[in-house]
Order: structure tokens, then sequence, then C-alpha cells
């Protein structure tokens, strides 16, 4: 077989894996979490959650993919021996089905950043306000409900599929690495800029408020809800669960200190959440809505393109933040398919064009039905996202902290020396923590399904 590739430079590996963890956990889930959830209060929480169960977690999937240089099947084949491959199983078959209906949903956001060029963002609210007075719409309306699913929808999920492929078959440095090398600083930029453009914005101050006013009062009442909530976003906004990080690292190639390389991905990853918080309220309270976090990831939509409708230069505005959600996704998507790809050559020994192309369209497939009934974007996100994923993340945590913490702490210990008792403490985390945490999550994603 071919020399397996690996990143070009180390900064490569790092916005690669920030490109995967910055998605929509970040830019459109976080921020509304955090202002219902008691705002700086809440974040306090968040960090303490990234910091106890993310940063121990995404150590584990570094020295796993590192030490065996293998996707994740082979990857539990190796460390834990033959029936594990299965288990190892699990982690593609998520990342297969959560990127198919991720594709659709980044096929919106391309619709909405597509839409801003034709000056659909009024319309849309005439559109609303004549469907409320009449029956019949406009048809030339921007409707959430209508372009969701459809002809639209379903070509929208096909040039995102097609990008997503293009970009993993092209490999890990002439695809991947330099897709993510110009994306991540993209988004920061981008993101900066709006936020200090929200920052002049009339009323900026009500939106900070209530954004950021803590209230420990709401995490308090509500902390048998919130803890397993702020666990679960802690894992979904580092791409663990899915053997990302697991396949990311088995690129590496060289020692070097992994526990910096998590530090830093994840004050990319937290930082760029709060940042979009800063974008995403002013916004909203300049364009005259007040109770941003009502009715869920759709009525998000509809809000914001409201307040663009609303604002002066909203339309530009509404341009560049449908277009950065989309790079976001994008980058995300990538690493997803990346996990099935690497499965693929390793173990199946085909050629990457071809399992990226192949395994591509399997997915595309699996992802059309969505765009005809958004019945199936629940089922498939109650299964891959509150089921698969927590069990996948559960077995590993169990082979490592359980079966092979010996090899877990010197595949760590290399690029930094001696841990002295830190080793063990990072083993402790995994071994109760995160698995009490994890089995309390998969518990109560088998009572939601
Ligand atoms: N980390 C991404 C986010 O926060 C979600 C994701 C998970 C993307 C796993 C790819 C793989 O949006
Ligand atoms: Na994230």
């Amino acid at each position: 077989m071919a020399q397996r590739e690996t990143w070009a430079t180390r900064t490569g590996f790092i916005l690669a894996a920030v490109g995967s963890a910055v998605g929509l956990g970040n830019i459109w889930r976080f921020p509304f979490v955090a202002g219902e959830g008691g705002g700086a209060a809440f974040l306090v929480v968040y960090l303490l959650f990234v910091a106890l169960i993310g940063f121990p977690a995404i150590l584990v999937e570094f020295v796993v993919g590192r030490r065996t240089e293998r996707n994740p099947v082979g990857a539990l084949m190796e460390l834990g021996g033959g029936a594990w491959k299965y288990i190892g199983g699990v982690f593609i078959v998520t990342g297969c089905v959560i990127l198919s209906y991720y594709s659709v949903v980044a096929g919106w956001f391309i619709r909405y950043f597509l839409e801003g060029f034709r000056g659909s963002y009024a319309s849309h609210l005439a559109g609303y306000e004549s469907a409320a007075a009449e029956v019949g719409a406009p048809t030339t309306a921007l409707m959430f409900g209508e372009l969701s699913t459809g002809l639209d929808a379903f070509v929208l999920h096909t040039i995102f599929m097609a990008l997503t492929i293009g970009i993993v078959a092209l490999g890990i440095r002439r695809g991947i690495e330099t897709a993510t090398k110009l994306m991540v600083p993209g988004i920061l930029l981008l993101l900066v800029g709006m936020a200090i453009w929200a920052y002049t914005l009339p009323n900026a101050g009500a939106g900070y408020a209530y954004y950021l006013s803590p209230d420990f009062n709401v995490i308090l009442d509500n902390w048998v809800e919130l803890l397993p909530a702020a666990a679960g976003q802690a894992f979904f906004t580092l791409s663990l669960g899915m053997g990302v990080m697991i396949t990311y690292a088995s690129y590496l190639g060289e020692d070097r200190n992994l526990t910096r390389d998590a530090l830093t991905i994840i004050g990319f990853d937290t930082g760029i959440a709060f940042l979009t918080g800063l974008v995403v309220f002013p916004i909203f309270f300049a364009g005259g809505i007040t109770e941003p976090g009502e009715g869920g990831a759709g009525a998000i939509f509809i809000s914001m393109t409201d307040a663009f409708a609303t604002l002066s230069g909203g339309r530009l505005l509404g341009i560049l933040f449908f277009g950065t959600v989309t790079i976001a996704a994008l980058s995300s998507a990538i690493s997803l398919l990346e996990v099935v790809t690497a499965y693929m050559i390793d173990e199946k020994g085909i050629e990457r064009w071809k399992a990226a192309l192949g395994m591509g369209g399997v997915i595309y497939l699996l992802g059309v039905p969505v765009t005809y009934d958004l019945v199936f974007l629940d089922l498939l996100d109650l299964f891959a996202d509150g089921i698969l994923l927590v069990f996948g993340a559960l077995v590993l945590m169990l082979l490592v902290g359980w079966v092979a913490p010996k090899f877990a702490v010197e595949e760590l210990s290399k690029g930094i020396g001696d841990l002295g008792g830190l080793g063990q403490a990072w083993i402790w985390a995994v071994r109760v923590p995160i698995v009490i945490v994890l089995v309390v999550s998969l518990y109560l994603g088998l009572v939601d399904y």
C-alpha cells in the first residue's frame, strides 16, 4: 500500500481540527443555549464541562489516533483486539448518518446566503405579514417552511455534498489542509468584523445584556436538565464521539505535545462560540426582536432574517452571516466524510477518490429523504446524535480508561515528558466522571427515542 498521508504542518492539523469543531453547534446553537440558560452564569458552567469532560475526552481520541495511525475501526481493533472492530464500526455509521442530514441543513444556509443577493430578506418579512393577513402568500416570499424541503433543498443538498466530496477526494494535504487553512481564518475574520459592526447598531446594549447578564438562579433551578445538556454540548461542539479526532490525529506522523494542541483547539472553539453571541444578539435587539430564543432552530432562521430585513445594511450583514455559517458547516462536513473515507482506504484498500465519491454518494442518498420530509431529520438526529454518538464515545472511554490505560498515558507523554500524577488524574477523569455523564446521556437518549 502507498505511504499513508500526513499533515504538512502542525498548524494545518490544528486548523483542520478547529474547522471540524467550529460548526452549527457554535454559530447556531451555543448563543441561544447560553442566552436562555443564565447568560454569563451558563458560560461558567459550560467552561467547567469543557474543561472536565471535553478536554480529557479529546485527548483520548488524539492518543488513539496517533498511536494506531488508523481510522476508528482499525484503531479499536489494534488496541482492543478482534471484536472491538465492530464497535469501531459504530463510529463509521454515526458519521454517515449525521453527515446525511447535516448536509441538508447546510443547504438551507446556502439558500439564505443566495437569497441575500436577490434582496429577498425583506420579501420574507412581507411574506409572513401577508400570510398572516390572507390565505395564499406571495410565491416569491422567502419562507422557511417552504424552502426547508422540496426541489431547492434537494439541489442545495446535492451541491453541498459535491463540495464536501471534492475536498476530501483531494486528500489530507491538498484537500482538507488547504481548504481549512483558508476557511478557518475566514470564519474568524468575518465574525470579528460582524461583531464590530453589531457593536455600532442601535440598542446593541440590550442584546449584550440579554446574552451576558449572569443569572445563577436559572442554573440552580434547572440543573437536572442543564447539566446533561451542557455535557452533551461539550461533546458535540468538539466533534467527539464520531471518530473525527481519532482520524485527524492518525495523520500526525510525529510526536508533538497533544495537550497543547487540544488546548488551542478548545480555545478556538469556545472563543468562536462566544464571539457569535456578540454578533447575533445585538442584531436581534436592533431588529426589534426581544425574545430571540423562542421556538427552536426554524424560528431562529425566521427571526434572524426578519432582523436583517429591518436593519439598514442588513442585506450585506445577512449575506456575510449566512456565508460564514456555510463555510463553518463545510469545514465540519469534510471531517465527517474523512472518517468514512479513511476507513475505506485503510481497511478495504480502496483508492481515496473512489472511497470519497462512493461513500459520499451513499451518504448523499441517505440525506435525500430529509429534503422531502423533515420527519426524517428528527428521526436520524435522535438516533445518531442521541444514541449512536454517545454509545461510541462511551465504549471508547471504557476501552482507553479501563482496558488500555498504560498505553494511553505513555502515548500522551510523548512530546511532553513525564506526566507525573497528571497522567493518572487524566485516566481517572476518563474512567469515572466521563463514563457517568455518558451513561446518563445514553439513558436519556434511549428514553427520548
Ligand atoms: N463540532 C461541530 C459543531 O459544533 C459539530 C460536528 C460534530 C461536526 C462532529 C462534525 C463532526 O457544530
Ligand atoms: Na463546535
